[in-house]
């Protein structure tokens, strides 16, 4: 009984904590998506930091975000610390009501540690230190990095970790390092010990994995062992030592943000949360942000919609409204890490580091603010207050002018969608049955990325690309997304539909996952390269493809590519679609080992294998699975594949144009248009429209609830 009580309390405990947490940071019900600024008070006269805090509480913000790069200014030489200057700040937000996300400034070490510790800067690809005088250029597990970290982190706990008006932490800054890979002498140690572990010991285990007889690379003896880098081997030697190598480098990445984390939260109140700011995954593929899912409160992420990067819809405002789908990926992919994100960059405007940096179309920034409303964001921080007049970020947007007290175009934009946000009247969340039935998780691992973009097999493979071809689709039905990984609980009652694009690593035990799912009602969409590898990247041997045979209910005969600009067709459903980059060539199992034979849902029209099957779609148990065995030029193939599973299997979809958004959150639906032209928003009969009307032109925003 003793037992049962203490474990009640423990549990109430933890939701308890959670609960305060959430209020502080999510805001109040009044208020369901605070705002946010970012402010450098070290990049400004002092005479100014009253002067702006005030005016940002003018503006409707309700936090401010400082520190994250400011270690040379907190500790100026070692061991002696300043504060002054941020109790300043903080005070100054606390007496206008302003709350306080503080950082760790660990991205920046100041120049005093790096001239006594050198050893503590990555090493790129070429084999050179980085040097003093930028960021994210240290190794983040280094144990003499790590000492200071620590004492910095407590230092910061002590002063502010029991400050109400400091709700939260984030922890670095878009946790990565400059280089992508660190090939420090500290970095190789750690490498060897990781894999030491993973081999329990064994060389010949690593050399089988590594398939080190392919031009006698075995190694050793482990003190042989090298971090694989394109520079000095090829990559064709071993991309199982790549992968590995990308596996450890996210790995380390995520122990020392996991080591901060834990330093930080013994100083602090529970109350205050901690997070960080994850960049956007495509531009980092060697970070993985699940790794730290039980270290952070919650993950948030930043986004620049209109850096030129992005996939743009390909009409002429495209590139002055910025990439919707991208931005609802990252939301949708963090929201996923823990249940709950918040976007901690915004851009409120013009951006300096595109290839070229074009004026956002008007009206643009209230849509990104309001399109991360409706995606269930549960802040929206700006990036940042003032645009700088000196270093590296001259000319970034603020939400002011450069004279500091003008307000800018985005920035009012910005500031506008805040307080159209806050006149909201809570209603009672409802969810939406619709929502329900189309709500799909989408199966997610780094290491599928790591290795098909270390192995394309065609120069226009690109993984993204493919990953977007469904996203995208999905997006245009009205599907939530949740971005699943192999251990979490596939439950076909929370989410219908999975999808798994190019999932290319498995193993039997994730086919037989799988199984169950769609053996339990979830209908299951595969595409190329699934299960072509096992886990350490080998081919089966065995048929191509083989763990998913049986669960699609065809053998793979082989695969095929075609030159760029050169289009083989698939027929589905009395209607051509061209294909380049990717095709299977299927044959039916006639007598599958469980569920029913498979239908032909589409086939080859022309190549020397027309008439053969590419799409396929069967029964097993009380779900479904599909094989879409191509990927089409202009992604139509998949879309009316997708729409056609949905409908049939009773779900209620929405048709909006591609980079058309409808998401529906809290009681509130919500459609934003990336398009250049005007689209009408699904609104049902019985909605009622609180914000914009029922044509929603390029840039503009329909709000409305049921
Ligand atoms: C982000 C970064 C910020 C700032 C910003 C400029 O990626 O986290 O510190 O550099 O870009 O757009």
């Amino acid at each position: 009984m003793r037992q049962i009580i203490i474990t009640i309390l423990i549990i109430s405990s933890i939701f308890s904590s959670t609960a305060q947490k959430q209020e502080h940071v999510f805001g109040s019900k009044d208020n369901l998506m605070p705002g946010g600024v970012y402010y450098y008070p070290e990049a400004w006269k002092k005479e100014q930091w009253a002067r702006d805090i005030r005016k940002m509480k003018e503006l409707g913000f309700e936090f401010v975000h400082m520190g994250e790069f400011a270690w040379a200014k907190m500790e100026p030489k070692e061991g002696q610390f300043d504060f002054g200057w941020l109790d300043f700040c903080v005070n100054e937000c606390q007496k206008n009501g302003l709350m306080v996300v503080l950082c760790t400034p660990t991205p920046c070490p100041p120049s005093w540690l790096t001239a006594k510790h050198p050893e503590v800067f990555v090493v790129n690809e070429e084999g050179r230190a980085w040097q003093h005088g930028t960021r994210l250029a240290v190794s983040y597990t280094h144990p003499v990095y790590l000492q200071y970290v620590n004492k910095i982190i407590d230092q910061l706990a002590s002063r502010y970790g029991k400050n109400p008006t400091v709700i939260g932490w984030q922890l670095d800054n878009e946790p990565h390092y400059g280089p992508l890979y660190d090939y420090s002498a500290h970095s190789e140690q750690r490498f060897v010990e990781w894999l030491k572990l993973k081999y329990k010991d064994n060389l010949d285990s690593l050399n089988y994995h590594w398939a080190s007889m392919f031009w006698s690379v075995d190694v050793n003896d482990w003190s042989h062992v090298k971090l694989p880098n394109r520079k000095t081997n090829s990559l064709d030697a071993s991309p199982h030592a790549m992968l590995d190598y990308q596996l450890f480098n996210a790995e380390e990445l995520a122990k020392g943000l996991r080591h901060q984390a834990n330093r930080l939260r013994k100083g602090i109140d529970p109350k205050q949360w901690i997070t960080t700011n994850f960049a956007y995954n495509k531009f980092l593929p060697s970070v993985d942000p699940f790794l730290n899912k039980g270290d952070l409160d919650f993950a948030s992420h930043t986004m620049y919609l209109t850096n030129t990067y992005l996939n743009y819809a390909k009409d002429k405002l495209a590139f002055r409204l910025g990439s919707g789908m991208e931005i609802s990926f990252a939301q949708e992919l963090t929201e996923s890490i823990s249940g709950q994100t918040g976007i901690m960059e915004l851009q409120p405007g013009q951006i300096n580091w595109g290839a070229y940096n074009a004026q956002p179309y008007p009206g643009a920034v209230r849509m990104w603010v309001w399109h991360s409303f409706g995606m269930g964001e549960k802040f929206a921080c700006t990036y940042r207050y003032r645009q700088p007049l000196v270093g590296g970020e001259q000319y970034h947007n603020g939400i002011m002018e450069t004279d500091g007290i003008t307000v800018a175009r985005g920035g009012k934009e910005f500031v506008q969608a805040l307080q159209e946000i806050k006149s909201l009247k809570k209603i009672n969340p409802k969810p939406s049955p619709d929502l329900e039935s189309r709500r799909t998780a989408f199966l997610w691992k780094m290491g599928n990325l790591m290795d098909m973009e270390n192995g394309k097999h065609t120069q226009q493979w690109n993984s993204w690309q493919h990953f977007f071809t469904y996203y995208e689709n999905l997006k245009t039905m009205g599907c939530p997304v949740t971005f699943w990984q192999e251990n979490d609980v596939f439950n076909p009652k929370t989410h219908p539909f999975l999808v798994a694009p190019a999932y290319q690593l498995m193993d039997y035990k994730l086919v037989a996952k799988l199984k169950q799912y769609v053996e339990a009602g979830g209908n299951l969409v595969l595409s190329v390269r699934s299960g072509q590898k096992n886990p350490s990247g080998h081919l089966w041997e065995g048929p191509l493809q083989a763990p998913i045979l049986d669960l699609i209910g065809a053998n793979i005969k082989y695969v095929d590519q075609l030159p760029p600009g050169i289009s083989g067709k698939i027929s589905f459903d009395g209607k051509s679609h061209d294909w380049t980059v990717w095709a299977d060539v299927l044959e039916l199992q006639n007598q599958p080992k469980y569920g029913q034979k498979a239908e032909v849902w589409g086939s080859h029209e022309d190549q020397f294998f027309a008439g053969n099957p590419a799409l396929v779609h069967r029964k097993i148990g009380s779900g479904t699975v599909t094989y879409v065995g191509a990927w089409s030029n202009e992604q139509d193939l998949e879309r009316l594949v997708l729409r056609k599973l949905y409908e049939k299997s009773g779900a209620k979809i929405l048709n909006n144009p591609r980079y058309v958004f409808t998401d529906y959150r809290d009681g509130y639906w919500v459609t934003v248009n990336y398009t250049s032209v005007p689209v009408q928003s699904p609104i049902p009969p019985n909605g009622k429209i609180v914000f914009g009307k029922k044509e929603v032109g390029p840039g503009e925003v329909c709000v409305w609830t049921e």
